[in-house]
This record gives C-alpha cells, structure tokens and sequence, in this order.
C-alpha cells in the first residue's frame, strides 16, 4: 500500500553509499593523489597542526621543566586531589540529583507536544463517539487536532475560514485514544526473527541493569507499522525476562520518522527541563532466570539465588548513592578540593537512580511468593515497584501488594495461562478480580509472545470474565499511560494530550474490532478509507439470561423454546426455533414442534433461550491436549518423538498409546465448548505420527465413548522448524516423504494407508514453496492421499492449486504473524490487507480449518474461527458465521473422515451433542450456557 506514513523513508543500509570510490579506480595515481588532496585537503591540514603540536609537546617534555615553565608561573597546584575541572563536574552532578524533577507530571490543556509534524496541517475529526480512556464516553462530539495535541473535543466545532484544516466525518464510530502496551519487546526482537536481530537478553550474567533497549531497538522492524494498525501507538519496550535485572527499557511511539533514528521516536523526545524525564528498568524473578542460569550450572538455579543476587547488588548500588551522598554534602561544605572524583560506577548507575525513585520498575513475577519476595526486597532497599508483569497469581495477594507504598500497578494477560508451572494457576476472571479490590490494571502483550497488534481484543475477553467495559478500555490506555508515568500525555483522549488517537470500525471491546485510522502526534498512519457510518448494534440477547435453571442438569428429555440460530444442520436454522430432546437425542429441531412434544410437554423441563445459539460442539485439532499439561513441564507430558531417518512403518508412534485425560487444559477446553479433540504425537521428527480422535470429557480411554477414532491420520512435518542433524535440510524431509510414500504404496501400513487415501495425511507447513512442493509430491507419488495442510500461513498464495487440487487448509493459528522467515508473507488483517489467509482461501473454494494454536487458549476457538466472519473484507470475500462455525466443527470432522454428515433430519451422533450458547458467539459477551451429550444429558462446565 502506498500513501501512508510509511513510504517516504528509505530501505535502511541504502542511499548513503554512492560516493566514488569507482571513480577513482580508473585515474593515475597521481591522478588519484591529487584527487585525494584536494578532496581531503582540511583533513590533511587538520593533521598536520595535530602532529605539529604533538612534536612540540614531546620535545618540552624530555627538558627539563625548569627550561621552559618557570617554575613559579607553572599553574601546578597538584598538591593533592582532584582538579577543579573535576570537582566542578561534581559538583554539576550533585546538583542534577537535587533539582531533577521526579514529580508526578500533570496533565495541562496548554501543553505543547514537542513531537508534533510541522508539516502535518490540523485535523477535525466530526461526530465522533468518544471513548476517553479514563471512563467517559461522550456521544456525537468533534476533535480538532492541531500541531500534535488534541485542543479542543465539544459539540459543533466551527472551523475559521482561513484555516486549512482535513475534515473526517467519523460517522458515529467510537475514536479513543491509542493504545499503550507497557510490555512490548517490538524492534529488539524483530519480525521476522533471526539469530542475527536477537537482542532481547543479554544473559550472559544475571545481572545486566546497564544495558538499554535504546541501544538495540531497530527502528525498522515489521512489527512495527503491523502492531500500529491494531490501534497501539505507545510500546515500553523492556529487555527480556532471562535476567534478574534485565536492563533499562524505554518507551517509543509507533509513528515512523524519517530520520530512523530511534531517539526521534522516544515519547520523550524533545520534552522540557521542567518535565520529570522517567527511566524505566525491568527485573525479573521465579523461573525463567533460575532456568537460564541454572541450566550453566551457575548462580541463580534457584529462587533463593535470584533473592540474594538482586539483594547483593542493591545493596552494592544502596553503598555507592550513600558515597555519592556524602561527596555531595562534603563538597557543599568545602571549597577545597578532594582526593576522590564524584564516585561513579557505570554498572550501577541506573540502580542508583533506582535508590533515587527516578525509575519506574517493572518486574516479570507470576507466583504468591515471588511477588512477595519483590515486595519485601523493595521495603528493605527503599525502592518503588511500578508495576508487576503477568503476574497470574497477582489477584490472589492484593494485601501483599498493598504492603507496598505506592499503588503497584498489575500489567497482566488476559487469559494467556498454563505455558510453565508458574503460569499454571491463572484464571480469567482475574483482571476483573484485582479491579474489585482497588488495583489498577493494565493489559498487555509481551509482543512477540502475544501479537501487539490485537491488544484490543485482550481487553475485550475481560469483558467476557466480567471485568466493565470502560475499565478494560482503561486497562489499554490510561491505566499503562500512568504506570509508565505518561499519563499526562497520553492514553486518553482530552485537551491538551498528544493527538495519538484511533477511529474504530465499530466498538472496539466488539470481536473483531479494527481501527479505520490511526494517528500519532496528529498524523495519519495509513491510507485514508470511506468511513461508513455505523450501523444501530443489534439487541444482545446476553443481557437476558442470567441464570442457567439448575433444574436441568442432567436432563436427557427436555425442550427448547425461543432459540436464536440452530447450527446443527447443514444450514443455518433461524429462530425462533424449538428443540425437543428425548432420551438424548434430538427429536425435532424447528419452527413449530409441537407434534413432537405434545406427548412428553407436561413431564420433562422447559427452557427459554430467549434467542441464544444452538450450536455443534467444536474440535480441537492442532494441540497437544491430552499429550501435555503444562507444555514446559516435561513430566505432565507423553514426551517428544526424536528425529530419526528410519523408514520403518513399524516405528510409527500413535497419540492413542500416551493419551492422558482429566486435567486443566482438557477441562478449559470443554469449557470453551470444545467437545471433540483430535491430538497427534509430539514430534521433533518429519513423521510426526498417528492422531486420536477422543471426547474432550473423557474419564479414560477406557470409558464408553471416550474414543471417536483411535487412529485418525497420519501426520508429518517439513519446513526449518523440523530440521535436525538426520533432516539438516527440507529437502531432504521433502525425499524422505517421497521414499516412504512410494515404497509403501500397496502395503497395509500407515505410510500405504495415507497414501491411498484410506487415513488423511496432515501435513504441518506454512511457506508457499514448501507447499508448492507438497503439491507437486502429491501428484506425482501419492494422487490419491487425502491431503490436508496444517499451519498454512503461506498457503493463500497457492490458493486457486489448492482447491483444484482438493487440499484442504486448517489454518494453525488462524490469525497469523510474519514471525519466522518461511512466513514473512502472513496476511496481517486490515487496515494493512484486504483480508487474512482465510477469506482468500475461502473465496477460492479451499476446504478450511481452523486450529488450536495454543493448548491453554482452546477455550478461545470459537472466537478464533468467528473472528473471519466480523473482519470479511468484502461482500466477495465474505465468510458468514455459519461458515466460520464449520471451520471449527463439520469441515474438521469431514478433512479426518469422522463424519460426513450432519443433518439433522437424520439420526446421527451430532443430533445428540449439541452446545447452548447465551446468543452469537460473535458476541464476546456470549456464554456457553449448557452442554449437551447423549451420556451425561445436560450438563454446566462452569
Ligand atoms: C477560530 O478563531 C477564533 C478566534 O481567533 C478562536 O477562538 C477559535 O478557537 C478558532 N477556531 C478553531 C477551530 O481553531
Ligand atoms: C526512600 O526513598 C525515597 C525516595 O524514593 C526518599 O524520599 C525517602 O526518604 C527514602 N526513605 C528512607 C527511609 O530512606
Ligand atoms: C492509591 O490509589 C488510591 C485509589 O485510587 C488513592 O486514593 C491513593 O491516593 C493512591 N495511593 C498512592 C500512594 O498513590
Ligand atoms: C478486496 O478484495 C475484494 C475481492 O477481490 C475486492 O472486491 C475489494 O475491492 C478489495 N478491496 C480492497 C480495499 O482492495
């Protein structure tokens, strides 16, 4: 896309090289010398008057004093100490660390933004919704912004003629304020990730409070331009979480500058004397650092290591503010001058400004007792925590954060849980539980970890969990802007702030909400669009149900009233619809079924959906549940599957032999409505194995019904995440497949199956000439397997192949990021593409999935697959919700073979197991109301 306020700066490395050397080569040498000459001419002069000077310096020095500088004119007063020079400078410093501002900076509706465009004429955004990020939301106004601040928002602004200002009819959409992620790691771990641009952690000791993100951060960095098309304008930019004291962070906006210098885009650039200028630093405690080191047989390799470390060094940098301290009383008092500089140690210069409270810390900690320990660490060396990081167990100890002396804010996930031990325990519901008691909560990505650029929809799942709507909005905005000191500036959207503002296509807690426009400082990010004024939001049918009758549990017979949609059957059914339920099954699913239970009426329960969703239970494909509880806990685990050249069919493993039912990960699935999960082996190898099919709910293998299907599909692997010592190359994994498939061909194995279509063959892949590849090895060794592609990230590129050649696509994640090189091609959303991967591959007919990307987020499936739906592109490109749903339910079962058919006039397994959702599941606030399967009847997984 051209026309943003991306395309005027140059590819870095380019356009500052052209200067002759070339030219050169073809002259004489004396040509060239006195080319040279000339060119160099003050250079050389320069030079001369240096070594003239040095010459003379060293002749005086090998005479003896007295011939030169009597020795009563020499202004030697080196009688001891220092010299003036020194002490003045000093005496600067101790002066600098009485008068620097470390006040709260307040907000002024006369402040000047010192970053504002010049070239950048004032902007009148007209009829505007406000979402403020403090809590207000104010309806139809204007905002004028000019020279980078936000001056005026009230009704009817009238413009004066002279004036030559834009004019953007908003239409009715919500604008806010940019978002803030005060845990971003955006331009010193760069997209698309290489070992040459990993400057995250510099672990090569615990301790490491004197590097900086400045000194690293790539203003060049993909990530950038893609994370402000969601909406966010302010980053922190924090050293990684490898480290006890990770380093100092700074904080940038995502405005380009054409400079590329990264100073420019500091939010601080350029601000006043008068401003406190925070610094920020990150620690980190628990597992991670104790992992690094540990692991090197060093010291931390426990918890009990961090504390003593980061306490030794404190104390160390505690020492050295107290000589500083006393230097500075000292020299106050005296005119003399001392035998000792102003004592200054470069390693623990920013713990010291720690010690002063000119920092604002911010520390990674998830566990009770790690927070504690940060807690009790700042009591005992006087220092201020500004705010905790992920912090997953934060919710359970609000006294212990309330022993602190100032407010700590909690900047935490939303619902990203279970990854390590120390992340096992989150719950969702826990922003919503530290905002009823008092503290302050930010939400946040930790970019790459979690894609900046959907920060948004972070706060709209609190919503789901009960966190109000305002205070999610604040929990991406104002609440950051002040934990991070900017609240001042920026993060709500008033007079006087900076013009970093966002136009949402429609509420931005709604699934799927995309900014139309970003600005930063008053400038426009991306290319203008035709803003649509908003439609009236259709009437939720959330708000109605509140409580689920318990009297339903367990009820096989019962009937359904009032329901919404039914998505059982091969189309949509709308309501309002009844259900009736005899013995487990569905017995009529339609507009009038009073045939159906005039019979049974008087003695089974009734329910009112009062409009709420019938749909089909979903599955899961692409996890490890069942195979691994908390994935970096090898003992929860079945284990990995190690690289390994054999051709033996026989060495194939199969999920169903490690399958592990019950705990956390399967129940949150279950309770995401995920009904059916179809899991293969953990792999490091090409072949990757054999997948079950099982019901989520399962007690053990043995139960009646617990398995679908104990062989499912064979799934293999190729790309550079699979390289290892016995496949160093893809193509070599590429003839590995070849080999295996033709040898086995006609013989009853695996490998023969899938190649003769009789079990799917899944194959994990995401760049398009990996599956340009696949497509060309299907053709030629195996035309008749049943081929599906897994990942995908590239496949839309092959899209019109694809669907020719009946390959379906289970895109895994569903949302993809341009993370590694073999995907540099992800299709991002808008406002930066027409469409994602699944509205392309939609349109041209491919069969698509969509996956499970993350074990502990299976819960979020259907959000993951509906979210197509709310961002369809185009009326061409449209994906319905209906269609969305099957991603996740029927075209699953069909690309695994598990069942074709799902038509409710028929008797089949899926007219037994069915869903019952509050309304839409495009509706964030939408909840599974009951489950139910043919064994249990009815069922609440909440
Ligand atoms: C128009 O001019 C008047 C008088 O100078 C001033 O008060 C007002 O703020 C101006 N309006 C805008 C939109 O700048
Ligand atoms: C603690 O530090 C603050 C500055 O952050 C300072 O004002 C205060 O005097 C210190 N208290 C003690 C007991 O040293
Ligand atoms: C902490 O927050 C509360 C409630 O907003 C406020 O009243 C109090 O002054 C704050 N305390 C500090 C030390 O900032
Ligand atoms: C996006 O693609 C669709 C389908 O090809 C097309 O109709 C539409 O105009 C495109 N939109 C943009 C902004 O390119």
């Amino acid at each position: 896309m051209s026309g943003n306020g991306y395309s005027s700066i140059p590819e870095s490395g380019e356009g500052s090289t052209h200067h002759d050397p070339l030219i050169i080569k073809d002259l004489s040498r004396a040509k060239k010398f006195e080319l040279y000459v000339r060119r160099h001419f003050y250079h050389i002069l320069a030079l001369a008057t240096i070594a003239i000077i040095l010459i003379t310096l060293a002749v005086y020095s090998v005479l003896p004093d007295s011939s030169i500088f009597p020795s009563e004119e020499y202004p030697h007063t080196i009688k001891s100490g220092v010299s003036e020079f020194t002490m003045d400078e000093g005496r600067a410093k101790c002066d600098a660390i009485k008068t620097r501002p470390r006040n709260k900076n307040l907000p002024n509706k006369k402040r000047a933004n010192p970053r504002a465009e010049p070239k950048q004429i004032p902007i009148l955004i007209k009829n505007a919704v406000v979402w403020d990020g403090q809590g207000e939301v104010l309806n139809n106004v204007d905002i004028y912004i000019k020279n980078g601040v936000i001056s005026k928002v009230e009704k009817d602004i009238q413009l004066n003629d002279s004036e030559n200002v834009k004019v953007i009819d908003a239409a009715g959409h919500v604008v806010g304020p940019g978002l803030v992620d005060m845990h971003s790691h955006m331009g010193v771990d760069s997209w698309p990730e290489f070992d040459g641009t990993q400057d995250t952690n510099e672990m090569t000791q615990p301790l490491t409070p004197f590097v900086r993100t400045i000194d690293a951060f790539n203003p060049s960095d993909n990530a950038i331009r893609i994370v402000a098309s969601g909406g966010v304008t302010t980053v922190l930019v924090l050293p990684g979480s490898g480290n006890i004291v990770g380093g100092e962070a700074f904080s940038f906006k995502l405005r380009p500058v054409e400079t590329l210098s990264n100073e420019d885009m500091l939010v601080q650039a350029h601000i006043d004397e008068e401003e406190t200028k925070w610094r920020w630093m990150k620690m980190a405690c628990g597992e991670n650092p104790k992992r690094v080191y540990g692991n090197q047989r060093k010291m931390p390799s426990t918890r009990l290591g961090e504390a003593y470390l980061l306490r030794s060094e404190l104390s160390k940098a505690q020492e050295l503010k107290r000589e500083q301290d006393d230097w500075c009383e000292a020299s106050q008092h005296s005119h003399s001058r001392f035998d000792s500089a102003f004592p200054q140690d470069l390693s623990l210069e920013s713990l010291v400004s720690l010690l002063r409270g000119e920092v604002l810390l911010n520390i990674h900690c998830y566990e009770t007792h790690d927070i504690e320990a940060m807690v009790r660490h700042s009591l005992e060396f006087n220092f201020t925590i500004s705010a905790f990081h992920h912090a997953l167990d934060a919710y359970r100890v609000p006294a212990i954060l309330r022993r602190a002396h100032n407010n700590i804010t909690v900047a935490t996930f939303a619902d990203h849980w279970g990854y390590k031990k120390e992340a096992f325990q989150g719950i969702p519901e826990a922003p919503k539980i530290l905002y009823e008691a008092g503290i302050p909560v930010a939400l946040k990505s930790d970019h790459p970890v979690l894609n900046s650029q959907h920060l948004i929809f972070e706060a709209a799942k609190t919503t789901h969990y009960g966190l109000p709507p305002q205070e999610a909005f604040k929990a991406v905005t104002s609440t950051p802007a002040n934990a991070i000191g900017l609240g001042h500036r920026i993060g709500s959207l008033r007079v006087g702030y900076d013009a970093d503002l966002v136009i949402w296509d429609r509420e931005p807690l709604e699934l799927g909400a995309t900014p139309l426009q970003v600005f930063v400082d008053g400038v426009p990010l991306f290319d203008e669009t035709v803003i649509e004024p908003t439609v009236e939001k259709k009437a939720s049918s959330n708000v109605a149900i509140k409580n689920v009758p318990k009297k339903l549990e367990g009820a096989k017979s019962f009937i359904l009233k009032n329901a919404g949609y039914s998505f059982l059957g091969k189309k949509p059914t709308e309501g309002p619809i009844q259900v009736v339920v005899e013995d487990g099954a569905i017995v009529c699913s339609a507009a009038d079924c009073s045939s159906s239970f005039a019979s049974i009426q008087s003695t089974v329960p009734e329910f009112d959906l009062q409009g709420g969703y019938v749909l089909p239970g979903l599955v899961a494909v692409g996890s490890h549940l069942g195979l691994s509880v908390i994935e970096a806990e090898s003992t929860t685990g079945d284990g990995v599957v190690a690289a390994s050249s054999s051709h033996e069919p026989k060495s194939i493993v199969e999920a169903i032999d490690g399958l592990k039912f019950g705990g956390r990960k399967l129940e949150e699935a279950y309770k995401g409505g995920i009904l059916t999960t179809i899991t293969a082996p953990m792999s490091d190898n090409v072949v990757i194995g054999v997948s079950a099919a099982f019901r989520t709910s399962a007690e053990s293998v043995l139960q009646e019904g617990a398995l679908i299907s104990p062989a499912t599909a064979l799934h293999v692997q190729i790309g550079d995440s699979v390289k290892s010592s016995q496949f160093p190359t893809v193509s070599s994994q590429i003839s590995f497949l070849r080999q295996i498939f033709s040898e086995n061909l006609k013989l009853d194995n695996r490998y023969g199956q899938a190649a003769r279509g009789e079990i799917p063959l899944i194959v994990s892949v995401n760049n398009k000439d990996e599956i340009a590849t696949l497509i060309r090895l299907k053709e030629s060794t195996f035309p008749d397997a049943r081929l599906a592609i897994l990942g995908g990230i590239e496949a839309y590129l092959l899209a019109a192949q694809l669907a020719k050649a009946n390959i379906a696509v289970i895109l895994n994640p569903g949302l993809c990021t341009p993370a590694n090189f073999d995907s540099i091609h992800c299709l991002t959303g808008a406002p930066l593409t027409n469409g994602t991967a699944a509205h392309v591959l939609n349109y041209h007919g491919v069969k698509l999935g969509v996956a499970v990307a993350d074990d502990g987020l299976a819960r979020n499936l259907a959000w993951d697959s509906v979210w197509f739906a709310a961002t369809s592109p185009s009326q061409d490109m449209e994906i319905s919700e209906f269609d969305a749903i099957k991603f996740v339910t029927t075209n699953l079962q069909e690309i695994f073979g598990l069942k074709t058919e799902n038509d409710v006039t028929q008797t089949s397994e899926e007219k037994e197991e069915f869903v019952v959702w509050s309304g839409s599941p495009l509706d964030v606030q939408s909840r599974i109301l009951f489950i139910h399967t043919k064994n249990s009847g009815i069922h609440y997984p909440v």
